[in-house]
């Protein structure tokens, strides 16, 4: 019988596969996110929560476009308080749980990391990278002062793994990732999605209400790569690789680049939740084909040259 493992373990969050649900892709409800756990993801990732409930940005808010999609949500969620129960749920059936969050305020970060720890949650992962709000209802990794404070703060308010999501809007991705890592981030989730706007040449006007939004799905990838492969080359902690997976080799790249686990989004829109079951699947085939016992055997392989 094999002894090959595709369980991972991130900063002590162990995991029965390296793949989960990007926030805000079906994690709005314990409902919706048990259900991607029994279609085999490893973790599930919530929506990211704030402290008040937010009805995100008006109509449209989402727009496919030649290799992805883009949206401009406005981080729509039913604030932490009211997720707690949801988790709890969750919890009920030992699902592990990314709690996804942001806010305005380190005041806010705290409170958040400390509810969303009492509710039973696995590990936090900071949202400061949304591209559709503005720093009034979001601090954003861009300042960097911001991203220390946090950082820092989430860390202190709670002893569970925090992860940071990143943006590939930045020059240069590293030097977040180093001042996440420098204040005690346990990993560091790469990317949240790329600014990008659709035009409508019939209204001639922008397709999204809120002009611009985040690129996701296929186009990504690339450039999600490119992140993975930089951060690895210069940071100790785990990366989780997010952007534009849709198939098992797409998650195998990510993981030859440096990721220890990845993130799914766009694609199951397109694919549907069965689509874990498939990346699994695909990796396990190509560890088997390769010779390889487990998926860490992978992480980062492609450097070595
Ligand atoms: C949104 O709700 O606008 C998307 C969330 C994100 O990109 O972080």
């Amino acid at each position: 019988m094999s002894q090959l493992s595709l369980a991972v373990e991130l900063a002590g969050l162990g995991l029965r596969n390296p793949t989960m649900n990007a926030a805000g892709v079906l994690g709005m409800s314990s409902y919706q996110l048990k259900r991607l756990y029994e279609s085999g993801a490893g973790a599930v990732v919530t929506k990211s929560l704030g402290r008040q409930p937010r009805n995100g940005h008006p109509n449209p808010t989402i727009v496919f476009v030649e290799g992805g999609v883009i949206n401009s949500m406005g981080l729509p969620n039913p604030s932490a308080e009211y997720f707690r129960d949801e988790i709890k749920r969750l919890k009920a059936e030992n699902i592990p749980v990314v709690a996804s969050f942001f806010a305005a305020s380190i005041e806010d970060f705290t409170y958040l990391a400390s509810i969303l720890t009492d509710a039973g949650a696995d590990a936090l992962e900071i949202n400061c990278s949304c591209p559709n709000v503005g720093r009034e209802k979001c601090m954003l990794e861009a300042d960097r002062e911001s991203l220390e404070k946090v950082t820092k703060a989430v860390r202190e308010a709670s002893s569970l793994p925090v992860f940071v999501k990143l943006t590939p809007n930045v020059a240069n991705i590293v030097e977040g990732a180093k001042i996440a890592e420098e204040n005690g981030a346990d990993g560091i989730t790469a990317v949240n999605t790329l600014k990008a706007l659709a035009v409508d040449i019939d209204l001639r006007k922008p397709i999204l209400s809120n002009i611009i939004g985040g690129l996701s799905g296929p186009a990504l990838k690339p450039v999600a790569l490119r992140c993975v492969w930089e951060l690895f080359e210069n940071i100790e902690i785990p990366i989780i690789g997010c952007g534009g997976v849709s198939y098992w080799r797409d998650a195998v790249e990510f993981l030859l680049c440096g990721a220890s686990a990845i993130q799914i989004g766009t694609a199951l829109m397109d694919h549907g939740v069965e689509l874990f079951k498939e990346v699994n699947e695909g990796i396990r085939r190509y560890l088997e084909e390769n010779g390889f016992r487990g998926v860490k055997d992978i992480v980062g392989l492609a450097h070595e040259t």
